[in-house]
């Protein structure tokens, strides 16, 4: 089977994060691919041979700059013609001051959008050997596994009227935060299924005493509670959430949240596990899926081989799970992920966050700080 993948590297350390991410990915071809429990027209696994065919285009202000656009019609058509989509960063002060409809964002937007990707799941598993790289204590942030479901297409984000406009001498900003019930319905019942595989909690987080499209959020989240008994739902306040993210973390499994406050939390979250570099995404709920590292463009260190690529190998990983139903892949390179990071090696976000002389940790290894490639050739190596 050979799975027709996008690559979208777009800005900044996108770019050198995704060339990790492809590196591993070709380190599993030829390897024998059978989709979990599908056995495909009774071929025997042996005979499937694992291939990736990789198109890379231009995607954010490296399209901006090449061809006017931040999301061209020859990206979109790739896009719709492959079986999932891996998408670095875009972004970088150089295109800060372009209109809206042109920024590098945009095109990250426009693609959730028309391919319909309203779901964004955002993991935050805190890897034993990197306990010590968060800035929160051991004991609270030990054990931390959540899954943040983030509504990806509505929300303020989307929302009309929106803009900028003159009214008499002043200027007045507008966005609107629209959910209609069925985007609700949608979100929550597959964060209510991601749950029910899990350990069975749910916290949905609205700002119900203050908004009403929020009101609306929470009321129908309550009402289909009752089609899953064996799920414990909790609300919370953004802010609360915001809050106990940090005071106790271990009480989180799935959380299910709009647009923007997913877009918040889980920067919050990531810091759980030492360096947002280590959170990887899918965006689901069309025919193909999206799968980018949380992390903006970083560009104060791009180009300089410094990125962590572990979110975007993580990313990767997720692709092989959710798009191509191969389960045994994704765990083969979480675990490389693992075996790298017990041996030792570190990029720099999440060396320097275990104090720089304490270069010691729990199993004893010597922290070795790596770039960005040679992170991405041992876990290459590692699979
Ligand atoms: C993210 C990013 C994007 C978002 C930006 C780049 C548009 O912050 O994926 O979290 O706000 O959704
Ligand atoms: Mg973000």
């Amino acid at each position: 089977m050979t799975y027709k993948i996008a690559v979208l590297p777009g800005d900044g350390i996108g770019r050198e994060v995704i060339a990790e991410a492809v590196k591993v990915l070709k380190a599993l071809e030829g390897a024998p691919s059978e989709e979990q429990g599908a056995g495909r027209d009774n071929r025997p696994a042996a005979s499937t041979p694992l291939a990736f065919e990789f198109t890379e285009c231009l995607v954010g202000g490296a399209a901006l700059d090449a061809v006017g656009v931040p999301l061209p019609e020859e990206t979109l058509k790739v896009c719709l013609n492959s079986h999932a989509v891996l998408f670095g960063a875009v972004g970088g002060p150089q295109w800060n001051s372009v209109s809206y409809e042109l920024r590098p964002e945009k095109a990250l937007l426009d693609l959730r959008e028309k391919l319909g990707l309203y779901a964004n799941l955002r993991p935050t598993k805190v890897y034993p050997p990197l306990i010590d790289a968060s800035p929160l204590k051991r004991e609270v942030v030990e054990g931390v596994d959540i899954l943040v479901v983030r509504e990806l297409t509505g929300g303020i984000y989307f929302g009309n009227p929106r803009g900028i406009e003159r009214v008499g001498t002043e200027e007045r900003g507008l966005n609107t935060l629209i959910y209609t019930s069925s985007e609700i319905r949608r979100i929550a019942k597959l964060a209510f299924e991601l749950a029910r595989k899990r350990r069975g909690i749910l916290t949905s987080v609205d700002k119900a005493n203050v908004l009403e499209t929020m009101q609306l959020w929470r009321k129908i989240v309550t009402e289909m509670a009752q089609d899953y008994p064996d799920v414990t739902v909790n609300h919370l306040y953004v802010d609360n959430c915001a809050m106990q993210l940090i005071r106790s973390p271990k009480q989180f499994d799935v959380i299910v949240t709009e647009n923007m406050f997913g877009d918040i939390l889980s920067d919050e979250a990531a810091m759980l596990t030492g360096s947002i570099g280590m959170l990887p995404s899918a965006s689901l709920g069309g025919k193909i899926g999206l799968y980018e590292p949380i992390h903006g463009s970083a560009p104060d260190i791009a180009g300089k081989n410094k990125a962590n690529p572990i979110a975007a190998i993580a990313s990767a990983a997720m692709m092989l799970r959710y798009s191509f139903n191969l389960e045994d892949k994704a765990a083969l390179i979480e675990k490389a992920i693992l075996t790298t990071l017990e041996k030792g090696y570190r990029t720099e976000d999440i060396f320097s966050g275990q104090g720089a002389g304490s270069e010691k940790q729990g199993t004893g290894a010597e922290l070795r700080r790596v770039g960005t490639q040679e992170m991405g050739d041992l876990i290459a190596e590692s699979l």
